[in-house]
């Protein structure tokens, strides 16, 4: 591992903003109260990489507590710097597995998902990592309370086309679509904060794709 990699490691231990793995369990159930201080609904962002939109999202709703979650130690890095020197307090992250987020949070304990430019998985193999496989959308319906509501922004048509279809076999409610986001009716201030995939794809002119999605 390169130098700068393992210093934001070591960094990101000393961040009051950085829960990570086992240090992440305790806090199940308990995110407002106990780290946030307040009563306020919890909005996650998965595969936040440097988090942009946890830190934009964050700024934009005082009233709201955001939560960034990503394996990855030195991409999260980025964005709970920004909250520690800019002092935003309704934001955090957690550096975990996606996959084990029910060790994480409790039932009912999230208001809102984000899943923002996942990695595709492309290949059948893998299509159980796709974060909107059945298998997850399980598990976000666990955690999200009555009516939440989940967001998808990605670069890739396949994950998009896949995500809607099982939102149509699930009889899951679609509340907004769109295969070209910026030229539809949706974009908005929250819909065009840009995520550093983001402002890759959209350099190469790719269309960004859309849907949000709740339980029934
Ligand atoms: C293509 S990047 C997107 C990052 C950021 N959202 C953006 O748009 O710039 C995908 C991110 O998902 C994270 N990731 C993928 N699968 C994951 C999993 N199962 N658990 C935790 N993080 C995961 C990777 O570490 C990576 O940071």
């Amino acid at each position: 591992m390169g130098k700068d990699k393992l210093r934001k490691f070591s960094e990101i231990d000393t961040f009051p903003n950085v829960y990570q793995l086992e240090l992440g369990k305790v806090m199940k159930g308990n995110w407002a109260k106990d780290h946030f201080k307040n009563t306020h609904p919890i909005v996650l962002e998965l595969a936040c990489g440097k988090g942009e939109y946890a830190v934009n999202l964050a700024k934009l709703f005082p009233e709201k507590n955001f939560i960034g979650v990503d394996l990855k130690g030195n991409r999260i890095w980025r964005g709970a710097r920004t909250g520690v020197d800019e002092g935003i307090a309704n934001l955090a992250f957690l550096r975990i597995q996606i996959e084990d987020l029910l060790d994480y949070f409790g039932a009912a304990e999230i208001d809102e998902i984000w899943i923002t430019f996942a990695d595709p998985q492309p290949q059948l193999s893998r299509e159980k990592k796709r974060l909107t496989f059945p298998g997850f959308l399980a598990k976000y319906k666990i955690l999200l309370s009555p009516g939440g509501k989940v967001n998808l922004k990605t670069d890739n048509d396949g994950l998009y086309s896949y995500t809607c279809e099982k939102v149509d076999e699930l009889g899951l409610v679609s509340h907004k679509k769109t295969a070209d986001l910026y030229k539809s009716e949706f974009a908005n201030e929250v819909l065009s904060i840009k995520t550093h995939y983001e402002r890759i794809y959209l350099k190469h002119n790719k269309n960004i794709n859309y849907i949000q999605f709740s339980f029934p």
